[in-house]
């Protein structure tokens, strides 16, 4: 948890129509005011972010989602009480008053209660939600750590709160809500710190009836192909064995016009999703700095359903190819 008076002192340059980077359970956000248009346009700017691509809110108390959305479905409820505080964002019909900025001009909103104290404390201290994306420049690794942000924004005077290594380490679950001949449906976005399975076992306590799927993948404006991208290639090579042959290695060399036999250095997982989906983003950073010329990743069959859903998909919109071992 920050210091208190680092708090104090981002919520006055957030009320000011500045812009500060805050640390949450699952990534550090670049966050500015909801009631600050100069904020705002600021993440834009200094994160070289299009405006299509629409920020999600974060509120601290249960009674500010009104002030963020013109609609509450009874799922959401249900859900919220589930997962609020935590790593789960609603996409929902936006409150007339919220800038198009946030939305990129849809008439939808995505919101989320984060989870991290120094978080919750910022935006009560701010006295207003607040907009925020993950703070990296656009098409880059999360940052998990406050020296990350500090790192991906040196040219930027930019106040960075230190809540220490982020918990979940992957951006949260992103879903919006439909109705189709009397049932809710619920659409995954964005597949995140919230499995698949735990809205479902949620879901299916609640008692109405319901449908959750993963949306179509382009869904979800900005969360594109390419994404999450470290410096140097990254490979995902599907395989049950654990080493890289020398085969795949020369080819990948050949595919990328690099030079026979140069260095490349594996991203290895824990088989435990949750530390695995702890450490991914900081191990992309560390394997992107070691001057090695590619990085590969090896996915295993076993490694689906759960966290490994949202794991898999930060990698594959990392990945320049996959190949089969
Ligand atoms: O965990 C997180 O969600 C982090 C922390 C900082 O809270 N934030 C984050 O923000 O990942 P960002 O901007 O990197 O991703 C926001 C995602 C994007 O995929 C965006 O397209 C989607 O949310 N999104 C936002 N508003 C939307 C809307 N109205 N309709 C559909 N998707 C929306
Ligand atoms: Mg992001």
């Amino acid at each position: 948890m920050a210091l208190d008076h680092d708090i104090e002192k981002a919520a006055s340059l957030l009320q000011a129509g500045d812009v500060v980077a805050m640390p949450t359970e699952t990534v550090y956000g670049l966050a500015a005011s909801i009631a600050s248009e100069a904020g705002l346009r600021k993440i834009f700017a200094i994160k070289e972010r299009p405006f299509f691509d629409p920020l999600i809110v974060h509120i601290a108390t249960w009674v500010e989602k009104d002030r963020v959305v013109s609609q509450w479905p009874a799922a959401a409820e249900y859900l919220a009480k589930a997962f609020w505080p935590g790593p789960l964002t609603f996409v929902l019909p936006k409150h007339r008053s919220i800038n198009p900025l946030i939305t990129s001009g849809l008439e939808t909103v995505a919101v989320r209660m984060p989870a991290h104290p120094t978080a919750r404390a910022l935006i009560e201290a701010t006295g207003s939600p607040l907009a925020a994306p993950s703070a990296n420049k656009f098409g880059k690794t999360s940052p998990t750590k406050a020296d990350h942000v500090r790192r991906g924004f040196a040219d930027e005077n930019l106040f960075v709160l230190d809540g220490g290594s982020a918990e979940v380490g992957l951006e949260s679950t992103v879903i919006r809500f439909n109705l189709h001949e009397g049932k809710t449906v619920v659409e995954i976005l964005r597949p995140g710190g919230v499995t698949q399975e735990q809205l479902e076992e949620c879901l299916q306590k609640w008692g109405e009836p319901f449908v959750l799927a993963r949306a179509e993948s382009n869904a979800s404006p900005g969360h594109g192909e390419h994404h999450y991208m470290p410096n140097i290639p990254l490979l995902i090579i599907d395989q049950e064995s654990s080493t890289l042959k020398q085969n795949l290695r020369d080819r990948i060399c050949e595919d990328f016009l690099l030079e026979k036999n140069v260095r490349g250095v594996e991203l290895w997982l824990d088989q435990n999703p949750k530390i695995a989906a702890r450490a991914l983003y900081q191990k992309m950073r560390e394997a992107s700095d070691s001057g090695a010329s590619f990085l590969y990743v090896i996915r295993k069959s076993a490694q689906i359903g759960g966290l490994w859903e949202a794991i898999w998909d930060r990698l594959s919109r990392a990945a320049s190819r996959t190949y089969s071992g």
